[in-house]
């Protein structure tokens, strides 16, 4: 199974894909997270793009390409992968394509513009894992602390406000037209199948609504 979480900043991508890659047991491959790692770890990529993901600009295309085409090399992707948070440009599907790696499934979460920026103001982040929280919607065991390590959490430094809504026009400008491009990728070789779900309710409602159309496409 080869497939892609679709959707806004605050969708609920991340959230998602950890129940997705456990019922399929194929690795998560969030280059969001990637990027993350690689600015906490100093490296020479972090140092690069540390101040375009604060600013919640996209990182270039070529970059997120070559770390994505080299993930994906691993043995652990053998029987398939979920994307989360990539592709979100036409080049980087475009690229993948050129690949010749075939994609089974794009699922979109639709969330309104509104309630994600309310959704991003709870967040709460265990930065070495990258296990994600909200503080109403999905509360830790202990407030303010990851429920496995005990480890203090902390807010991601693009969820403040007006970051988001940059976040969210560049959503809206480069990466919605995906869904149009693989529908037309659809109508000319069958694949992906292509699903929108409701992204609003509680989050065990939108796995239901994820695990119906993952039982659909079968
Ligand atoms: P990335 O980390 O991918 O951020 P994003 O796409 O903006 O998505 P988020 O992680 O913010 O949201 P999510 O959909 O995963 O939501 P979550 O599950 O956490 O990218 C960060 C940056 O890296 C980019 O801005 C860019 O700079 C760079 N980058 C990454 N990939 C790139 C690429 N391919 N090309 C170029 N640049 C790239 O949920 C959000 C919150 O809501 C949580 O608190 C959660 O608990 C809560 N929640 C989840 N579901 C529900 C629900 N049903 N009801 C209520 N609350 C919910
Ligand atoms: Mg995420």
């Amino acid at each position: 199974m080869k497939m892609i979480l679709l959707g806004p900043p605050g969708a609920g991508k991340g959230t998602q894909a950890q129940f997705v890659t456990e019922h399929f047991g194929i690795p998560q491959i969030s280059t969001g997270d990637m990027l993350r790692e690689a600015i906490k770890e100093g490296t020479a990529l972090g140092v690069k793009v540390k101040k375009i993901v604060s600013s919640g600009a996209l990182v270039p295309d070529d970059i997120i390409i070559a770390l994505v085409k080299e993930r994906i090399s691993q043995d652990d992707c053998e029987s398939g992968f979920l994307f989360d948070g990539f592709p979100r440009t036409i080049p980087q599907a475009q690229a993948i394509d050129d690949a010749e790696i075939c994609l089974d499934l794009v699922i979109e979460i639709a969330v309104s513009d509104v309630e994600i920026v309310t959704r991003l103001s709870g967040r709460r982040v265990h930065k070495s894992s990258g296990r994600t929280y909200h503080v109403l919607h999905n509360p830790p065991q202990k407030a303010g602390l990851d429920n496995e390590t005990g480890e203090e959490l902390i807010q991601r430094e693009d969820d403040q406000e007006e970051t988001v809504r940059n976040r969210l026009d560049i959503y809206h400008q480069q990466t919605k037209p995906l869904l149009q491009f693989y529908q037309q990728l659809n109508e000319r070789s069958g694949l992906p199948k292509l699903y929108q779900v409701d992204g609003l309710g509680h989050l065990s409602e939108v796995q239901e609504r994820i695990l119906d159309a993952l039982e659909s496409s079968d």
